[in-house]
Order: C-alpha cells, then sequence, then structure tokens
C-alpha cells in the first residue's frame, strides 16, 4: 500500500482510537466513507490516472476501504456493548440465585378483625361498602337527625376543614348514602337492604391507653318490613360468637344516639372472668362494646325510605375496641404506633 494510503489508515485507527460515542463514531465514517468522504474522493480521482496505475491504485484503496469498514464497523459493536455494560451497571443490583428473604410481613389486627367481620357478615348476606374519610356536614350529622347546633354534637369533638367539610367522625356518616344507594331496589324489588361500612374515624380526643384520635369502626344497616330489635340482637351475637370462638352472652342498655330510636347500647359478657366480675369489667361482669338501635324514622325518610313501611336497625361496631379485646391489646396507643415488632405478632389463623 502506497505511503499516502498508509498514512490516512494510521489517521483512521488513531481518530477511532480516541472516540467513545456512536455520534463521533458516525462522523468518521461519513468523513471517510461518505460520499463527500476522503476515500471515496481517492476512488473517483482515479480517472485521471493511467490504466496500468489505475488498476494498482484502485485495488489499493479498495483495500483500504473494506479495512476502514471493518474497523467502524467493529468499534460500533465495541461502542453498543459499553453502553449495555453501562445501563446494566447503572441498574439496581439483585441476585438471583440468593435464598429469599424468608421473613414474612404480616396484617394489623385491626386488618385481621375486620376482614374476619366482613366474611361473618358477607356469609349473612351483607354487602360490604368502601366511602371517604372526608365527609360532608350533611352525610355525618343532619342526615342522621343531628341538626346544626344540636347539643348531641358535642359528643364527637370533631375535626373540621377549612372548605366546612370534615373528618367523619364515625361510620354512621355513611348510612345516609347507604339506605338512597338500595331504597330504589328495596321498594321496587322488596330486596331487605343489608350492608356493613368499616371505616377510620377521627375525633379530638385527648389520648390514653383506652382513647385515640384515630380509630376504626364498622357500621352495619339492615332495613325490610318488620324488621325488629330481635333481628338485631340474633346478627350481633351470631358474629361476634364467630369472632371470639365460643357463645357470647349479649345485654341491650339504654343509649342516646340521635339516629336511633330507641338506642342501646350493646354489652357483652365479659372474655376474662365469663361474667363473673374482675377488674377487667370493672367487676360488672359486661364489657360495654356496640353501640346500635332501630334507625330513627326521620333518617330512613331522608334516605328515601318510608318509615311506615319499613323499619331497620344500625349498629356502630367499635373495630379498634374488638381488636384489643380479641388480642389481648392493652394499650389503644400501640395501634397506630407503626412499631412492627408490637403489631407483627397476630397471624391470620387461615
Ligand atoms: N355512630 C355512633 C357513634 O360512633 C354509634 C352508633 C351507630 C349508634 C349506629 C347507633 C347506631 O357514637
Amino acid at each position: 500500500m502506497n505511503e499516502k494510503l498508509l498514512s490516512l489508515k494510521d489517521e483512521i485507527v488513531s481518530k477511532l482510537d480516541q472516540t467513545n460515542d456512536l455520534i463521533d463514531l458516525d462522523k468518521i465514517r461519513v468523513a471517510y466513507l461518505g460520499k463527500k468522504g476522503s476515500i471515496t474522493a481517492l476512488l473517483k480521482g482515479m480517472k485521471d490516472l493511467s490504466n496500468e496505475e489505475r488498476k494498482n491504485f484502485g485495488a489499493e484503496v479498495n483495500q483500504l476501504k473494506a479495512q476502514a469498514a471493518q474497523l467502524i464497523e467493529e468499534k460500533l459493536a465495541d461502542l453498543k456493548q459499553k453502553e449495555i455494560q453501562r445501563e446494566i451497571s447503572s441498574m439496581p443490583q439483585f441476585d438471583i440465585t440468593s435464598p429469599a428473604n424468608l421473613e414474612r410481613g404480616s396484617y394489623h389486627p385491626i386488618t385481621l378483625v375486620q376482614r374476619e367481620c366482613e366474611n361473618i357478615f358477607r356469609t349473612m348476606g351483607f354487602s360490604i361498602e368502601d366511602y371517604p374519610e372526608i365527609v360532608t356536614d350533611y352525610e355525618c350529622f343532619e342526615a342522621l337527625n343531628i341538626p346544626k347546633h344540636h347539643p348531641a354534637r358535642d359528643m364527637q369533638d370533631t375535626y373540621y376543614l377549612d372548605n366546612g367539610q370534615l373528618l367523619k367522625s364515625h361510620t354512621s356518616a355513611a348510612q345516609n348514602a347507604i339506605l338512597k344507594k338500595y331504597s330504589k331496589n328495596l321498594i321496587e324489588n322488596d330486596t331487605p337492604i343489608k350492608a356493613i361500612f368499616p371505616g377510620r374515624c377521627f375525633r379530638n380526643e385527648a389520648t390514653d391507653a383506652c382513647h385515640e384520635n384515630t380509630f376504626f369502626q364498622m357500621e352495619g344497616v339492615m332495613v325490610d318490613k318488620d324488621i325488629s330489635i330481635s333481628n338485631l340482637i340474633y346478627f350481633m351475637k351470631t358474629m361476634l360468637s364467630e369472632v371470639f370462638k365460643k357463645d357470647i352472652k349479649v345485654r341491650l342498655r339504654p343509649g342516646f344516639f340521635p339516629f336511633v330510636e330507641p338506642g342501646f347500647e350493646l354489652d357483652i359478657s365479659c372474655l376474662i372472668c365469663g361474667g363473673e366480675g374482675c377488674p377487667s369489667c370493672k367487676h360488672s361482669g359486661w364489657l360495654e362494646l356496640c353501640p346500635c338501635g332501630m334507625i330513627h324514622p326521620n333518617v330512613l325518610r331522608e334516605g328515601g325510605i318510608d318509615p311506615e313501611k319499613y323499619t331497620g336497625f344500625a349498629f356502630g361496631l367499635g373495630l379498634t375496641r374488638l381488636a384489643m379485646m380479641k388480642y389481648g391489646i392493652k394499650d389503644i396507643r400501640d395501634l397506630n404506633s407503626g412499631s412492627l415488632k408490637a403489631l407483627s405478632q397476630f397471624t391470620d389463623d387461615e
């Protein structure tokens, strides 16, 4: 190969050595092998040579062209490979051959109790409803027969938002929407309304071992013709006996809630002493668990249901309290503590 061609080849090799990216590489390709590239120009310039010269020089230029093309090709493969390596090393590393982390997560005790209650009520034909945590004054109070400025509002020290909405202080806030949702089916198809709606509630409580500003309830309603307190007692007794896996005695005491009439506090026989009386039940033999009652005619009417034709019950089961009783949790603050040590010890029996 003649001197000129050899130095051109050296030039290409050194340029390729200095190139580290695909854009520069393409510039080199264009500079030598493109239409106006220097090797292409050499081939074009051959027309001025004699036949003999053209034969030798042509063979050499073609050889150089092939070598240059191959060098560029190799560099291209090399750069692509490096690019892939760079991508791989910037990805999070994990070793698929390392043994799996066998430490399993666990459900929160309230989730466990909630799911258990949901399953029990589902088998008794109740639907499970979801409801927002931020609601209106109408949903939380007015639709529940608690007008503005009614003293019954004092029972629930409520968090109000700047826009007039509030953090729901009880799951009863969903009652009106549920009644409206199913009233057509009740009236037209004689299908009883049977729904439960678990949810997180908020009240401005001074916290101690028994009080939290954030807690869980599970509301339930049933509306049909001829529903009475005995239906309420039956469902509550069945549900609680299933949750505690033993026959639970219940009793009703009068209780005031503006959205039920009559209203009750449902107590269960103390799980620790079986009703004999012990420090846990303050020696009464009973534990207060679930406020409930027959839905007030005004609440039914507000939900689009004629109280002359239909009756129903509602209950507001304290899920947080139920979880504490079931798992023997003494301090309510543990439940919102986020402490995995405290919360991961309760497992799903299934
Ligand atoms: N919402 C009431 C409370 O949290 C409880 C309740 C529910 C009472 C349903 C009666 C009927 O205080």
